[in-house]
């Protein structure tokens, strides 16, 4: 195993991707770091999308080198990427569930297709597990994509992408069109999954509040490149003025002062705690 899979479980150099004349990303680097959930942002239409379909292998870049999980994307023969593709689940910025499916059927395509050798009722029952673990309730793995809620739908599309137990989770815009109480349950779903199945996350969004809740470290994208990857006060040290713009407009004020609040709270809660019940007394056990 090289170092590259066990530190860093993506490895992007001197990425290029063009349609036509229009250059998305020209010498774009980036290293994801093993275990953390990584925040994508950048302007609508500056390539993160492409940049994860890259990634993933959907998107053939003119330039570049791509390693995931040690083994490299862009120069691999198919059959070779086939092995490493059962080790990434991807929750598509649309859902992208299939709408003649059940929930459960959606779930059960990607274990179809790499496990054909799985019982149905085991399958089903595989199927069945991952649909509660993304919270929803057992009944919705019988029911179709019109049939669910926005946010019903992204937790299926989460299902489908736990499916196979990953090392790597790709999530685009999960929270999007959700409401505030919808998108922090999943924010905390996201950061939970991680913590409990070990999982790198690499997570584009728009929202501020998921990259002051959930993540752990930021990358930037603009100029056709990752202008900054740190944490989100690494970033509001750099005077770069999308990065200034939009952790400190309005909206990323509002983000951080919520954030600041909900910190100031749990200390609270914790005081009062220890007022009812005393200072922890350590080695307390062992009398
Ligand atoms: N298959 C394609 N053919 C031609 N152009 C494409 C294709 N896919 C993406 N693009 C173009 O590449 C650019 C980057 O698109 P991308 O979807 O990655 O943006 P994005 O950063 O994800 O935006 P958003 O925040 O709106 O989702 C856009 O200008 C888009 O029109
Ligand atoms: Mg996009």
């Amino acid at each position: 195993m090289s170092e590259e899979d066990t530190e860093y479980p993506i490895v992007v150099e001197g990425l290029r991707n063009a349609f036509g004349p229009a250059v998305v990303h020209d010498n774009l680097s980036l290293k994801v770091r093993k275990g953390e959930i990584l925040g994508v942002v950048g302007g609508s239409g500056t390539g993160k999308s492409v940049l994860m379909r890259s990634i993933i292998g959907l998107q053939y870049p003119s330039a570049g080198e791509i390693d995931v999980l040690g083994r490299s994307i862009t120069d691999a023969a198919p059959d070779e990427v086939i092995g490493v593709r059962s080790r990434w689940g991807v929750l598509f910025q649309g859902g992208a569930l299939f709408s003649t499916l059940t929930v459960g059927e959606n779930v059960e395509v990607p274990l179809k297709q790499f496990y054909p050798e799985l019982g149905d009722q085991f399958r089903k029952e595989i199927a069945q597990f991952k649909v509660q673990l993304s919270g929803l309730p057992l009944e919705d793995a019988a029911k179709y994509p019109s049939e669910l809620s926005g946010g019903m739908r992204k937790r299926a599309g989460l299902a489908r992408a736990l499916a196979l137990d990953p090392e790597l989770l790709f999530l685009d815009e999960p929270t999007a069109g959700l409401d505030p109480i919808g998108a922090a349950a999943f924010d905390a779903l996201t950061r939970e999954l991680k913590e409990t199945l070990g999982l790198t996350v690499f997570l584009i969004t728009h929202d501020l509040d998921t990259l002051y809740e959930i993540c752990d470290r930021v990358a930037v994208l603009a100029d056709r490149q990752v202008i900054a990857v740190g944490t989100i006060p690494e970033l509001l040290a750099m005077d770069h003025p999308w990065i200034q713009e939009y952790f400190n407009g309005p909206r990323g004020r509002a983000a951080k002062d919520s954030q600041l609040r909900a910190r100031a709270q749990t200390h609270d809660q914790r005081l009062r705690g220890l007022e009812q019940n005393g200072p922890v007394q350590e080695g307390k056990a062992q009398e």
